[in-house]
C-alpha cells in the first residue's frame, strides 16, 4: 500500500484539499496544532453561547464556490445572514443596506469545517515543526519531538509565515510564502444581559480603532439569552497594541464601541478577547497554490489568493488538483 498524504492545517484550505483528495481515493492524514478544526473560522464556546471570533461571514463570487456553498446550504451547514447593515465614518453612523448575499456557518461558523472533517483521520494538538525527507518518503517532526510518517506527499495549509518555515526543503516555495506578511487582528466579544437599544446588526467602521462590529446573536441559529457582539480592531490598531493585555484591549475596544454605537452601553455581563496573530495577508495573490511536484511538497491557504474564506477553499482545491495531476 502506498504511503498516505500528510495535510498540515485543518482550516478551510486544508479541509478543502482533504475532501478533494479523499474523493479521488487518496489516503490522507491531517494534523493541527489546535484542539479542533476551523483555524480562523473557529468559534469559541462560552457562557454566552458560541461566538464567531474570526471570520464573520463570507461571500461567494467564484462559480465553483457558489456551487459548493449551495450544497452546504442544502445540508444545513450554512445559512444566509442578512444583517441590518450600517457604516460608521467621519463620526457618523448611517444605515448602509446592500444586495450582497452573505453566508455564515450554522449554528456557528465552525460548523462548516466540523462537517467537512467528518471522519477523516486527524491528529489534533500536534504542532508540526519540521517537514523532512527520508530516502523515499516524507516525515514530520512535532513540537514534542515525536515523528510522524512515512508520507508520499505533504500539503501545508497554514498561514504564510508558518508555511515558510515548514517549506524549508523547497527554498523557492519557502521564499514565496515568506514574501507574504500577514497582519494581526484583535477580536473582542461582549455579551449584555439586556438587548442594546439599536437596530445595528453589522457595521463597517472607519476612523476608529474598530474596523467591524457584528451582533453575533443576529446570525441564524445562535441561541442565547444574552445580546452578543463581536468587535474587530483594524490591522493598524492591532499591530500597535499587539502585546497589550486582553483586559486592556477589551476596555479600549469596548470604549470605541460605546462611542460609536449611538445608544447607552451598560457594563458587559461577559467578555472575551482573542488575538489573531496572522489574520490577513497584506495583499492578495493569484498563485492558486504553491507546488514542487517533483519533491511532492504543496502549500495552500487564503494567502495564495484573496485572503478570504472563498480564497481558502479555492486554494485547497487547487493544491489537490495539482497533486492529483502529478500522480497521473
Ligand atoms: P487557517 O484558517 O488559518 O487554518 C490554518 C490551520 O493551520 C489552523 O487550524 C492552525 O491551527 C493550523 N496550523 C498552523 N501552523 C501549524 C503547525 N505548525 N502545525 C499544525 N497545525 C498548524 N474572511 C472572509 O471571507 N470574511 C470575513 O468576514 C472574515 N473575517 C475575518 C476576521 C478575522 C478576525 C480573521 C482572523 C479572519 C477573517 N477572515 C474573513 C479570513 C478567513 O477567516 C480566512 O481567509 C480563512 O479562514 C483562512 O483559512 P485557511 O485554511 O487558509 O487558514
Ligand atoms: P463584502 O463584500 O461584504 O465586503 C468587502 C468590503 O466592502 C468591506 O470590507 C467594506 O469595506 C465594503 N462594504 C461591503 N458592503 C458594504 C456596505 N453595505 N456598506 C459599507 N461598506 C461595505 O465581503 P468580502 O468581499 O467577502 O470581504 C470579506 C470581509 O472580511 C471584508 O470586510 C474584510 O475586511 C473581512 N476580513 C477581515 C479580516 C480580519 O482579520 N479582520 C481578514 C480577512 C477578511
Amino acid at each position: 500500500m502506498t504511503a498516505p498524504i500528510a495535510i498540515i492545517g485543518t482550516g478551510l484550505a486544508g479541509l478543502s484539499a482533504a475532501q478533494a483528495l479523499h474523493a479521488a481515493g487518496q489516503r490522507i492524514q491531517l494534523f493541527d496544532k489546535s484542539r479542533g478544526s476551523g483555524g480562523r473560522m473557529a468559534s469559541k464556546r462560552s457562557d454566552a453561547g458560541a461566538l464567531d471570533l474570526g471570520a464573520q461571514y463570507f461571500t461567494a463570487r467564484d462559480r465553483r464556490f457558489v456551487e459548493v456553498v449551495q450544497h452546504w446550504q442544502i445540508r444545513g451547514w450554512v445559512a444566509e445572514w442578512s444583517p441590518c447593515l450600517y457604516h460608521f465614518s467621519d463620526g457618523r453612523l448611517s444605515a448602509s443596506p446592500d444586495e450582497q448575499v452573505r453566508w455564515v456557518g450554522t449554528p456557528r461558523m465552525s460548523a462548516i469545517t466540523r462537517a467537512l472533517l467528518g471522519a477523516l483521520p486527524v491528529t489534533f494538538s500536534c504542532r508540526i515543526t519540521e517537514v523532512f525527507r527520508g530516502p523515499q518518503h516524507w516525515h514530520l517532526q512535532d513540537a514534542e519531538g515525536a515523528s510522524h510518517g512515512p508520507f508520499s506527499h505533504v500539503l501545508i495549509a497554514t498561514p504564510a509565515p508558518q508555511a515558510s518555515t515548514l517549506l524549508a526543503a523547497a527554498p523557492k516555495l519557502a521564499g514565496a510564502a515568506a514574501s507574504v506578511p500577514m497582519d494581526p487582528t484583535w477580536a473582542v466579544a461582549l455579551a449584555f444581559d439586556q438587548p442594546l437599544n439599536t437596530p445595528v446588526e453589522g457595521c463597517f467602521v472607519q476612523d476608529s480603532p474598530l474596523d467591524w462590529l457584528a451582533r453575533n446573536r443576529s446570525k441564524p441559529g445562535r441561541e442565547t439569552h444574552l445580546d452578543t457582539w463581536v468587535l474587530h480592531a483594524t490591522s493598524a490598531w492591532s499591530r500597535d497594541h499587539l502585546d497589550l493585555s486582553k483586559e486592556a484591549v477589551t476596555e479600549q475596544l469596548y470604549g470605541a464601541f460605546a462611542e460609536l454605537i449611538g445608544c447607552a452601553v451598560p457594563q458587559a455581563a461577559f467578555s472575551v478577547a482573542h488575538r489573531w496573530l496572522y489574520a490577513r495577508p497584506t495583499s492578495a495573490h493569484q498563485w492558486g497554490a504553491l507546488a514542487d511536484a517533483d519533491l511532492g511538497l504543496y502549500a495552500c491557504g487564503d494567502w495564495c489568493l484573496s485572503g478570504r474564506v472563498e480564497g481558502a477553499w479555492l486554494s485547497g482545491q487547487e493544491a489537490a488538483r495539482k497533486l492529483l495531476e502529478h500522480l497521473q
